[in-house]
């Protein structure tokens, strides 16, 4: 069985299609499965956002594909970790359930760079390209070491 890995933001065009990205060009097919969604119906369908797409294309990583879509409550079943990319994000996740099995799957994604910081990998979506490319080393950085997390697990 392949291991399933989610990634979660707000909108689903900025932060998490990149973090599928990157983390999936980093992980082999055969054994992974990596993909996004959002907590927000916003953008159901929709494409990346251009500067997501762009910033991919400077680092070899093509987003162009992905469709936005939103997280349900199945999803929790569905995959075996799963990386919010706020607290936000963090919050409206874990209050959909109960279960403790289903809320231990929810990580603030930063958390596998910066351990008991909590911090955000901060929304984009305002800002100018910069924050792009701050959230793409920021993210690089984290999937680096979830590989590392998840092969020694293998
Ligand atoms: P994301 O960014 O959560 O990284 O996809 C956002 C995209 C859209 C909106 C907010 C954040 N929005 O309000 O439409």
């Amino acid at each position: 069985m392949k291991t399933k890995i989610l990634m979660v933001c707000l909108g689903n065009i900025c932060r998490s299609p990149l973090a599928e990205g990157i983390l999936k060009s980093k992980l082999d097919p055969d054994k992974y499965i990596v993909e996004s969604c959002g907590t927000s119906n916003y953008h159901i369908g929709s494409k990346p956002d251009k500067r997501s797409i762009n910033i991919g294309i400077k680092y070899g990583i093509d987003i162009s594909n992905q469709r936005a879509a939103q997280f349900s409550i199945d999803d929790f079943e569905k995959y075996d970790y799963i990386y919010v990319m706020d607290n936000a994000n963090y919050k409206d996740i874990t209050q959909l359930s109960d279960d403790i099995k289903n809320r231990n799957k929810v990580k603030l994604i930063l958390e596998e760079l910066h351990p008991n910081d909590h911090l955000d990998v901060p929304d984009p979506y305002y800002g100018g390209e910069q924050g792009f490319e701050d959230v793409y080393q920021m993210l690089n950085k984290a999937c680096n070491n979830i590989v590392i997390k998840l092969e020694k697990l293998s």
